[in-house]
């Protein structure tokens, strides 16, 4: 049986961390979040860490974080960065530490929620429209390679979401 961890991952704008966070109270679990422990690690905010250090830089942070984190991850929910399963390396460490949820939303509604952000440095440069259809054509696949449940989000309440993933998990 899979160790009792709940990941999320997914675009971007998913609800990742608002999700993570109402399933992990209702499960009586730790919340956690990558993005915010390579904050507190680095002691520096993911736009700093982009800007004077670049992507893969950052990349590596994550990768470090989850093999810092997996042997002692126990009930835990886990929101991961939108990024964390392009790799390989990842998506296996992801798959072992827990139960892989994918929380799968739409174009338009990604769009509709992030428009107006300024925290999110791959989105910064040109055309919103165009960076999230390209980012989310190329990482789809990963993110459905990497999950073990996915979920539809579109048009969901928070609420209803962590309702069906609760349903859906063993
Ligand atoms: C990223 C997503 C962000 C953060 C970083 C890179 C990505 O996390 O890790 O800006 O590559 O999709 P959220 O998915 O929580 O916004």
């Amino acid at each position: 049986m899979k160790r009792k961890n709940i990941i999320l991952i997914g675009f971007m704008g998913s609800g990742k961390s608002s999700v993570g966070r109402l399933l992990s109270k209702k499960l009586n679990y730790e919340f956690l979040d990558t993005d915010e422990m390579i904050e507190s690690l680095e002691d520096m905010t993911i736009q700093k860490i982009f800007q004077l250090h670049g992507e893969k830089f950052f990349r590596d942070l994550e990768t470090k974080l989850l093999l810092s984190i997996k042997d002692g991850l126990k009930r835990s929910v886990l929101s991961t960065g939108g990024g964390m399963p392009i790799c390989e390396t990842n998506r296996k460490l992801l798959k072992n530490m827990g139960q892989v949820v994918y929380l799968r939303t739409s174009q338009n509604t990604i769009i509709d929620r992030l428009s107006g952000d300024n925290t999110r440095p791959l989105l910064k440069e040109g055309n919103l429209k165009e960076r999230v259809e390209r980012l989310l054509n190329d990482r789809d696949p990963y993110y459905e390679e990497g999950a073990d449940i996915i979920i539809d989000t579109d048009n969901k309440s928070i609420d209803e979401i962590v309702k069906e993933i609760m349903n859906n998990i063993h």
